[in-house]
């Protein structure tokens, strides 16, 4: 499988590279110019595509020939530019390309997810504060799925919950909405995020889902699997 990488030079960015590598795919990774050299590590074993991730030539060269892309959403400053990526690949990839995008719990496909107080003001304070200093638009964040789950593409987003770095524990489990208690530990290992979504391009029944996910070895997830 082809596999075009799309902010391929961050933290999940690059497990995802070498998740990819590691099943043998053929790997296309596009990031901003600045960070080209964060990939060095994989040397002539990826091609490269600098750019920015919302521009839409950039991810047309990069999608040439892909059958699947792994898309990194990111609020980052208040330009849009997590809704110029997502469409940038909406519009690009080939009509039966595999599409699986990253993003938070906060993101709600329908609505029916009930989030904890804490967890709406926290929320609510970052929101307002990242935007007040044009840091980051957790809307922008939301447009960007909003547009996926619109679209006819076959395409799975993945709700991480909170982070951590650490060896891999194997494929996190997942839930339709986050009040499941099985997601109650909200702790992911970085690393099983990535598998989460290279796993999804060869899981047909992941499309049209937005699988929120949480560490398999987890207090809720032993309790509740
Ligand atoms: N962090 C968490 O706790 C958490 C929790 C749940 C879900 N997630 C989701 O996980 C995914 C990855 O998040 P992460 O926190 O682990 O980040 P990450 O993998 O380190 O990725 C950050 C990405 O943002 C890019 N970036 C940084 N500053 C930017 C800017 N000013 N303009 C444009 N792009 C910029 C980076 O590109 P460069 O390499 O070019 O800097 C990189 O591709 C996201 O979809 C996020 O919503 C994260």
């Amino acid at each position: 499988m082809k596999v075009c990488v799309v902010g391929a030079s961050g933290k999940l960015g690059r497990y995802l590279v070498q998740h990819c590598l590691a099943r043998g795919d053929e790997v296309v990774g596009v990031c901003r110019a600045q960070s080209v050299a964060k990939l060095a590590d994989f040397g002539e074993r990826i091609e490269v595509v600098p750019g920015a991730t919302n521009d839409p030539e950039v991810i047309r060269r990069a999608l040439e020939g892909c059958d699947a892309a792994l898309v990194v959403l990111v609020p980052w400053g208040v330009q849009g530019y997590a809704t110029g990526t997502a469409q940038a690949v909406l519009d690009h990839a080939a009509p039966e390309a595999r599409l699986v995008f990253s993003c938070g719990w906060h993101i709600s496909r329908d609505g029916q997810d009930v989030y904890s107080l804490g967890f709406r003001l926290l929320l609510a304070v970052f929101g307002r504060i990242a935007r007040l200093l044009r840091y980051a638009d957790l809307d922008d964040q939301v447009e960007a799925c909003r547009r996926v789950f619109a679209s006819e593409r076959r395409w799975t987003v993945v709700r991480g919950s909170d982070l951590e770095e650490g060896e891999s524990q194997g494929l996190p489990l997942w839930s339709r909405h986050v009040q499941d208690p099985l997601l109650a530990s909200n702790l992911t290992r970085r690393i099983d995020f990535a598998l989460f979504m290279v796993e999804a391009l060869r899981d047909d029944g992941l499309i049209h889902e937005a699988p929120a996910i949480v560490g398999c070895q987890t207090a809720s997830a032993r309790a509740h699997a």
